[in-house]
């Protein structure tokens, strides 16, 4: 009698690796970037080991080391000098971020340099947008997204990444760049980001979270997959490029169905929360760790991501080496 017997591939190395289905590649990592004005910084995020706020300087000199391993993207978020109600430091043409862009052009031209876009960095109130009558305005909010978008432009980022979940901020960003003459820059969307309770210690790097109120009434509810799709579908309409879901490990299914519906690069941001609950979980232990985040992070792959955003870029890289 025949049988099927699946173990046959699964007999050793070799073969497994032969028909392995999925493959992570230093390529599909985007690594995130926290910089903050001063010279010479270099400081721990707390809830977010290994994770570190960024001058420009130290920065310039952390590139250098993932260039050499293959990792082609980042991201930037900017801690501006102060805040304010409107987060005018987000638009300036001089401000941290503005500046990073530059200064990383400089020497890396082929590094592809994504930007966060979004207010809630740069607001006193710590929201994504502008705040009217104890209410985030879509609209105004519209309007000094897309003059954040264009000053990230004219320093020379490539892709562009609104992050607010406001209702027509891809097109409205989309209309600003063309506008500016930079019909070459690509949007990155936070399509279907979620109001998730894994975002926790970015918001301690960030100092972001808000000051009244949560984020629930324009991120979106993580009861609900359907909105996704059509939260997706909009912004492809409106013009992006890439889609993102975001988080990930908690949204494989969300993954999952974005990539069967359309056809365009998906990215899928594996966040801070789930990166410091693999910390906590592997104690210390490298090996352990290395582990878990590969398993992690292949699934998001595995799930349909093609890009994934992730803290543990740069260990990642090192671990595909070998
Ligand atoms: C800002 C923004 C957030 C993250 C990326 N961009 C947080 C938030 O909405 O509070 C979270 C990233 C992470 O947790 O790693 N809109």
């Amino acid at each position: 009698m025949s049988t099927v017997r699946l173990r046959r591939l699964r007999k050793n190395n070799t073969i497994r690796d032969w028909v392995s289905e999925t493959q992570l590649h230093p390529k599909d990592i985007i690594l995130p970037y926290f910089i903050v004005e001063g010279k010479g910084v270099k400081e721990p995020i707390k809830s977010m080991p290994g994770v570190y706020h960024l001058s420009i300087d130290n920065l310039i000199k952390n590139i250098d080391e993932i260039r050499k391993m293959g990792i082609q993207a980042i991201l930037l978020f900017g801690i501006p000098k102060f805040k304010d109600n409107l987060g005018s430091q987000a638009y300036k043409k001089d401000g941290i971020v503005q500046r990073a862009i530059k200064a990383i052009k400089k020497e890396f031209k082929d590094l592809i340099v994504i930007t966060d876009v979004c207010l809630c960095g740069y607001t006193s109130h710590g929201h994504c947008g502008i705040v009217k009558g104890g209410r985030i305005d879509n609209d105004e909010t519209l309007k000094v997204l897309s003059k954040v978008a264009l000053s990230h432009a004219e320093a020379g980022a490539d892709f562009v990444a609104p992050s607010a979940m406001m209702d027509g901020q891809v097109r409205a960003i989309r209309e600003s760049l063309d506008n500016g003459g930079f019909k070459d820059v690509g949007i990155l969307a936070y399509s279907a980001k979620y109001a998730s309770n894994f975002y926790g210690p970015f918001r301690e790097a960030l100092d972001s979270a808000p000051q009244f109120g949560d984020r629930k009434s324009y991120q979106m509810d993580y009861r609900n997959s359907d909105e996704a799709l059509r939260e997706i579908k909009q912004d492809i309409d409106e013009g992006a490029d890439i889609v993102m879901v975001k988080p990930a490990l908690s949204y494989l299914d969300i993954i999952h169905r974005a990539k069967k519906s359309f056809n365009v690069p998906l990215a899928a941001y594996n966040v801070s929360g789930e990166y410091s609950m693999i910390k906590k979980a592997s104690g210390g232990d490298k090996i352990k760790e290395r582990d878990l985040a590969l398993e992690v992070l292949t699934s998001i792959k595995r799930a349909g991501a093609d890009l994934i955003i992730t803290y543990h870029a740069k260990e990642v890289a090192k671990w595909l080496r070998h």
